[in-house]
């Protein structure tokens, strides 16, 4: 028996390293929604046995794998005052942006230079057999080059137009407008004007501006390595992991190298509430609405005229209020309870809570749905006004304008999706759809994660037309040629045509004109 045991325990040994590899991830953003995202991932990766350097914001305690820790980035970004465009209340938007694009190239610049990724750099024997980086940011593509090593790119929503192209999906702006962009489907011709623009410009700024300023960095920091450009390094991405479901998101044809981990991913193993806050939920007489703008919009970022007419909205509500908010708050009405933590996944499987307020970011709203809480949005930025449409067109809530919604609409629109069953019906539908798969997103992520390291790449799953110039790939020149000759074609039959009907007629005409003469 014990011989077995052993014989088992060499033979699992055996296989872990066989497969075994040495991991380097990157997660640039300074958010914890980015970074919750694939951490999951990561702590499956290492209980397989893989060995993870993990670069991250947000470092988690305990963690069963090597961390990098660049929190600092969120003091780079506070220090410019990046909080303010976050919330809009910053009126010149073209010195916000310009502020924006600024800071996060700070971030990375920082981000290079702090010693352990120094280091990590100019040990000339630091190997990787695998790179995970998240792509939204390019600078960190820059190991692809510095470690010659396979490389998956990770987006925490779904992937700017720039990254699919890179990989080789379809890119029509029209079918699949940009993440930013507030319309999904159907557009209008106002719409798809907008959404043309916007790609054109977005494909510009990124190719011409935005990487190679960042290729400025990745020259300051690589010294004595050989990096080509970022708008190069994009195009070797092995394959692309994009935080997106099928059954909620809008559907667009995607290659094989493109893998949708999106559908509850970061979900926690189910806990029980802290005794407080299930005596409180417990002794609700009408139930509890929950609401929270996530991680990002932090309350103090609120404008006063919001902030009083969420307050007053609330207090007139017969329901009672659970708000997470992070400053402290007096005066409130009596229904409303302030908390500045609160374990929102385990909050929503209690049968108490009616209804979730949210600003609509895209793990908020899959924990929603995969718990059946309907929603009332209120999007602030990125592709929480995208999510928030998806919400309406799926019916499985209401949204507000956060810039200018009165009292008597919020209150309205509460009401109705607590007492409506349709919203709550809708979203058990697409629960039931998005939880019937036949891999989760997270046991995708690791089995193609694993394939590429068994394969040392997955370059043959790319499609073609990825360096394609613009024309090319939209057929402008085959167009503008077929034109051309059907032009000529036309004008040349029209020129005989004429002379024809000059011979027939014309000269008849001649004839007369001679004959009166
Ligand atoms: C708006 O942004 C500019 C440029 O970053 C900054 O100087 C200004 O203080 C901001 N204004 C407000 C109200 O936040
Ligand atoms: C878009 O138009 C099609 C065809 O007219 C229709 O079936 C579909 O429901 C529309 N989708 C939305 C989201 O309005
Ligand atoms: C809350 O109610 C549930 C169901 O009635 C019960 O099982 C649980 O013990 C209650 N919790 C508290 C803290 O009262």
């Amino acid at each position: 028996m014990k011989t077995h045991i052993l014989l088992l325990l060499i033979f699992a040994i055996f296989i872990q390293n066989g497969q075994t590899a040495k991991i380097l991830a990157s997660v640039y953003s300074p958010s914890l929604s980015h970074q919750l995202a694939f951490r999951p991932i990561w702590h499956e990766l290492a209980s397989r046995g893989h060995d993870i350097t993990l670069i991250t914001t947000d470092p988690e305690e305990n963690a069963p794998y090597k961390q990098i820790d660049t929190s600092y980035s969120y003091k780079i970004m506070e220090e410019l005052g990046l909080g303010s465009i976050v919330s809009q209340q910053n009126s010149s938007k073209t010195s916000s942006f310009n502020t924006y694009i600024n800071g996060l190239h700070k971030v990375s610049d920082y981000q290079f230079g702090t010693p352990e990724v120094e280091f990590l750099i100019n040990n000339e024997k630091e190997k990787f057999d695998l790179l995970m980086l998240e792509v939204i940011y390019p600078g960190h593509m820059a190991f692809v080059d510095r470690f010659k090593a396979p490389f998956i790119g990770l987006v925490s929503l779904d992937a700017p137009p720039v990254i699919h192209r890179a990989v080789g999906n379809p890119t029509n702006p029209i079918l699949y407008p940009d993440t930013v962009m507030p319309f999904t489907s159907n557009l209008t011709f106002k719409q798809r004007v907008v959404s043309f623009l916007a790609n054109i410009g977005f494909y510009v700024f990124s190719t011409y501006f935005f990487y190679p300023n960042e290729d400025a960095n990745v020259a300051k920091h690589f010294e004595g390595y050989t990096i080509r450009p970022l708008n190069d390094i994009q195009h070797d991405m092995d394959m692309l992991f994009i935080n997106v479901n099928p059954v909620f998101h809008k559907l667009r044809p995607l290659g094989p190298n493109t893998i949708q981990i999106g559908g509850g991913t970061h979900l926690k193993e189910a806990k029980p509430l802290p005794k407080e806050l299930e005596e409180y939920l417990n002794g609700s007489k009408n139930g509890v609405v929950y609401f929270s703008l996530g991680t990002n919009v932090k309350s103090n970022l609120l404008t006063d005229d919001l902030k009083e007419t969420i307050i007053k909205t609330l207090g007139e509500l017969p329901y009672d209020i659970l708000w997470k908010y992070d400053e402290d708050i007096t005066g409130l009405p009596k229904n409303i309870k302030v908390s500045k933590w609160i374990p929102q996944q385990d909050l929503f499987r209690h049968p108490q809570v009616k209804l979730f307020i949210t600003q609509c970011g895209l793990q908020s709203v899959e924990e929603a749905i995969l718990m059946n809480v309907p929603i009332v949005g209120m999007p602030f930025f990125g592709d929480q006004h995208k999510n928030a449409q998806i919400v309406l067109e799926k019916e499985i809530g209401l949204v507000v304008d956060r810039t200018n919604v009165k009292k008597e609409e919020f209150k309205e629109k509460i009401i109705k999706v607590i007492e409506d069953p349709k919203f709550k019906n809708n979203m058990k539908m697409i629960a039931k759809l998005m939880t019937d798969v036949e891999m989760t997103g997270l046991e995708k992520a690791v089995w193609w994660t694993e394939y590429v390291i068994r394969h040392k790449g997955a370059k043959h799953f790319k499609s073609y037309g990825t360096t394609d110039p613009f024309y090319t790939y939209f057929m402008l020149d085959v167009v503008c040629f077929v034109l051309l000759v059907l032009f000529i074609v036309f004008y040349v039959n029209w020129r005989i045509l004429n002379f024809f009907v000059w011979l027939v007629f014309g000269r008849k005409k001649a004839d007369v004109k001679k004959k009166t003469n």
